[in-house]
């Protein structure tokens, strides 16, 4: 359903969790687990469980060409391995630029353009990262406790996650003695 008067809202997952139009989405270990590195970590975890590793509140608003669309994100913190928890990562498939504004938490906005170089930017409270067209992102809650961001997108934004599916990210975001490391990952076989 597109929303067609003006509104506001304050940003906090319950307010947008109560609205009728909201599509929310959990994301276990289940439904994600070929994205991690770390398959014995994986399959270990799902032995005993299938924990919910992100929540998406998504207010699509496809009313026209010229809306956005906007939804709030919550990663519970937590590794698989040694691999901190985080998103499937998309790219856009047409035209159309995103924005993410930090609301609680610690994580990192990792990126990949489509000849697969990769760029990382801190997400923290109060601070925006701009996704210019044709970079594919992920976020990563690298803290202690929850990553909560705002994104907003063009209305008109399809997502592909196919191609992370298939190539994945030629990044890994890590814990190593304690530090966040960020390293090339063996296994991408993007461009
Ligand atoms: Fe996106």
């Amino acid at each position: 359903m597109g929303l067609i008067a003006p509104f506001n809202l304050p940003l906090e997952l319950d307010a947008l969790r109560a609205l009728p139009s909201v599509h929310r989405v959990v994301r276990h270990l289940s439904d994600m687990k070929r994205i991690y590195h770390d398959q014995e970590a994986v399959a270990a975890i799902l032995s005993a469980g299938d924990p919910p590793i992100y929540e998406f509140l998504e207010l699509a608003n496809p009313t026209s060409d010229d809306s956005l669309s906007f939804g709030l994100t919550r990663i519970s913190p937590g590794k698989i391995g040694r691999e901190y928890h985080m998103t499937k990562g998309h790219f856009h498939l047409n035209a159309g630029d995103e924005i993410y504004v930090g609301l609680a938490g610690r994580g990192l906005l990792v990126l990949q353009s489509r000849d697969g170089q990769g760029r990382e930017l801190s997400m923290l409270p109060g601070s925006l990262c701009y996704v210019v067209t044709g970079w594919a992102h992920r976020t990563v809650n690298v803290g202690e406790d929850d990553l909560v961001f705002l994104s907003v997108w063009s209305a008109t934004v399809e997502h592909d996650y196919e191609t992370i599916d298939r190539h994945g990210f030629p990044q890994l975001v890590l814990a190593d003695a304690g530090r966040v490391a960020v390293i090339r990952n063996e296994r991408f076989t993007g461009r």
